[in-house]
This record gives structure tokens, sequence and C-alpha cells, in this order.
């Protein structure tokens, strides 16, 4: 087992930020590592990539590749399943369920080529154990994942279990909640974790940008309270497991920087500080309610404002600009009433702003020094960059809309 090839699905957009991760997380020794899109495959040992479990903030899940081979139709899909040693990976005591994704596969149901894998697993099972194991689609404790292209099979067994961007703390959210992998590479791409800022999300909501950077900040290991299905794999060596934690648990601090969050809902704020306090990390933030365009500054000397804020009829706007946001689309006035806050009080912060609003930029006067693409489940994003300098309305575009706030 040491040397497996790993596939790490992440959303498109991160893959980079995915592959620094990586190369943190594992010994620089050489080895073969490339990012595909939406992606990174490595190869890595198992005690690796049980290590990639525990720290990696980024990526969905990590599988273990076991099988390419091109196919035309599902008789192959279902030949090279066959072969397969599964009776190696996992024992016919456990439940499984096959998960199939595709990216221009011709075949005409998906369904079918996933049924033809389960079919052939089971097969296989009852050929060299004489029974075979149970389908549990709801709860299954192995996962299959076949992935078709256009020609090639990939066949894969899940070592994550549930997927990674459930950390294990977060129970109570609200209704647009941020998936922790998104919210870890809004913070990778900001480049936070290399500066000695302090870090502020005046929307924070149940207070995952604010927990995941803590959690960095602390160095605690975002798997180290939850449980994986390579635990149920046959290789699963238990005291081996028991140390990489234990090792993991040594490198934890004491938080040097502080990390702040607001929201106008007190109930979010409760949400997020019970939140903080089952990630560990209740110490290291502090927790506010406020309208983030009441909010000053929750530290004198400048930092880092990283929010995702309510961006459409799921998650609206409240607060003082409530009542004008009806007057103008995607919320206009409170962004520009949120950039003329910023100006004339955050004056030397750097904003991110995650949004699906592509002409926000606009709609605040503000030039953005970045855009990122990035992906918050199928809605296409943007992560804009904005330097508060003291007074200065960047861009004054004749479709912008008028303000409505003193000072804009
Ligand atoms: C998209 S959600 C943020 C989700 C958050 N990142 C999380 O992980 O749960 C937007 C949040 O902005 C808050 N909000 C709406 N209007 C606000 C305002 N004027 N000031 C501060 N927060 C506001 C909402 O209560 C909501 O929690």
């Amino acid at each position: 087992m040491n040397s497996l090839t790993l596939f790490l699905p992440c959303a498109a957009g991160v893959e980079s930020y995915l592959e620094t991760e990586v190369r943190g997380i594992l010994d620089d020794s050489p080895r073969r590592m490339s990012a595909q899109r939406g992606g990174l495959l490595v190869e890595a040992s198992w005690r690796e990539m049980m290590q990639l479990n525990l720290n990696a903030r980024l990526c969905q899940r990590v599988l273990i590749q076991l099988k390419e081979e091109r196919y035309q139709s599902e008789d192959d899909i279902y030949k090279a399943a066959s072969s397969v040693p599964w009776e190696m990976w996992f024992s016919e005591r456990l439940t499984f369920k096959v998960e199939i994704t595709a990216q221009y596969s011709p075949l005409k149901s998906l369904n079918f080529a996933a049924l033809r894998v389960k079919d052939a697993v089971a097969d296989r099972f009852r050929e060299w154990r004489g029974v075979r194991p149970d389908v549990d689609v709801r709860w299954p404790q192995v996962r299959v994942y076949v992935h078709l292209t256009q020609d090639t099979v990939l066949l894969f067994v899940d070592t994550s279990g549930e997927p990674l961007f459930k950390r294990g703390w977060r129970v109570e959210k609200g209704e647009a909640p941020l998936k922790e992998t998104l919210a870890a590479a809004m913070i990778a791409a900001s480049g936070w974790a290399d500066t000695d800022l302090p870090l502020y999300d005046p929307c924070c909501g149940s207070g995952t940008i604010a927990i995941e950077a803590a959690q960095i900040e602390c160095r605690i290991a975002p798997g180290h309270n939850r449980r994986f299905g390579f635990e149920q794999l046959n290789m699963h060596q238990s005291h081996v497991w028991q140390d990489l934690k234990a090792q993991a648990k040594a490198r934890e601090r004491a938080p040097t920087r502080r990390i702040f969050g607001s929201d106008v809902s007190f109930r979010m704020v409760d949400f997020a500080q019970n939140n903080a306090e089952r990630a560990g990390v209740a110490h290291a933030i502090e927790f506010r309610g406020g309208d983030a365009l009441q909010r000053n500054p929750p530290i004198e000397s400048a930092g880092m404002l990283i929010l995702n804020p309510p961006y459409d009829e799921r998650i609206a706007i409240a607060g003082v600009a409530a009542r004008s946001q009806a007057q103008m689309p995607e919320g206009g006035d409170f962004f520009l009433q949120l950039a003329s806050h910023w100006k004339k009080n955050f004056s030397g912060w750097t904003a991110w702003i995650l949004t699906p609003n592509l002409k926000l930029p606009t709609q605040m006067r503000l030039k953005e020094s970045r855009r990122v693409p990035m992906w918050n489940g199928p809605i296409e994003c943007r992560f804009f960059k904005f330097d508060m300098v003291a007074g200065s309305a960047r861009q004054k575009p004749k479709d912008a809309p008028r303000a409505s706030h003193p000072d804009a």
C-alpha cells in the first residue's frame, strides 16, 4: 500500500490552491502530482492518504484509483469492474453503494452503467467469497466511484465516507451556509494565512469563514472530529491512525492574531458561537451582532474582510438598507452603502467578497484589484478583492446606480 494513485476532487477553480495545500501536507519526496479540471491526481502511501483526509481543507474527498480502461458499452464497464479485486479492499459483511459521474460519455443511461458496476462488484464477491455484500444507498459503509469520460472508465474506492466539507462541527446553520471547503478556498485565494493580518467577516452567518480561519490559525486539523471511510477498509490499522491524530493534536497552538465575525441576525451569531465551540476555536474568535453598514472595525490596525454577503431571495439583506433595496436590483443600494462605509471607516483594509453578481464592482463603484472565478455548487461566482483607500471612489461608470448615501 505504499504507492496509491489518489484522486482528490475539488470545486472548479480551486485546483491550484489544492495542489499547494497537498504539497504542504505531504513530505517533499518526488512524486507524481497533476492538477486536472475539478481535482488533483497524486501518488501517495496509505499513511499519506490518511494524512490528506485529516488535514486537507480544499478537496471534497480522497479516492483511490483502482482501474482506468477504455470502454464503448456497458459490457466493457462491467468487465473493467469485474477485474478489480474488490475483496482485497473491503469485506462482504459491509454495505456498499456505487456513485457515478460522467463528462461527455456517449452512454444513454448513467444509472444503468452504475447498475452494471454494482453487479460486477457483487458477482466478483460471490465468485471469490461465496457471498456478496448488500447495497445501502442511504448509509453505505463503502462507496465505489465510477467516472466516465468519452471513452475511458475510471474506478475508485472512496476513503473519506461523508464528504470532507462535513467537518463535524457545523450542526447549526442558516438558509444559505457556505460549504466549509469553499470558505477554505476563499481563505486560500486571499492569501490570508501567509499574512499577519486580523480577519473580519461582517456577514458571518453560521460562522464558516471565521471558524475555518481560526482552525488554520490554531493549526487544528479539519478532520480531527469525524470518522472516515478508510476506517472500514481491510488495510486499516487503528493504531497508525491514532498515532497520526495524536501527532496532529500535538501541532495545535494558541492563536496569535485576532478573528472577528458579526451578523445582523442575533440568531445567526448564536449559531456561529455554538459552532465555534464544537470546532474547538471559541477562544480564537469574537462574534457580535450588528448591521454591516454600521459596524466599525473591530480592531485598530487594518486587516482583511472576507465575506459572502446576502445575494438572493433566500438570504435577504436586513438592517438599515433593507427598505431601500426594493428599489435597486441585486441589493444595489446595500452594496453602494457598504462601499461608502468601508471607504470611510475601513481605510487600509482589504475586502474579499464572494458573489454570483458579476456587476458588484460597478454597483459598489469600486475597482477590484483581483477577481478569482469560483463555483458555489452550481453557481458561478467571482471572488473580488477591493483595497480600501480612504475617499477613493475608483470607478464612476455611466450605468452605476445613483448614490443614496451622503458620502458615496
Ligand atoms: C450568504 S449568508 C452568509 C453565510 C455564512 N458565510 C455562513 O457560512 O453561514 C449572508 C448573511 O448575511 C447576513 N446579513 C444580511 N443583511 C445583513 C446586514 N445588513 N449586516 C450584516 N449581516 C447581514 C444574513 O443574516 C446572513 O447570515
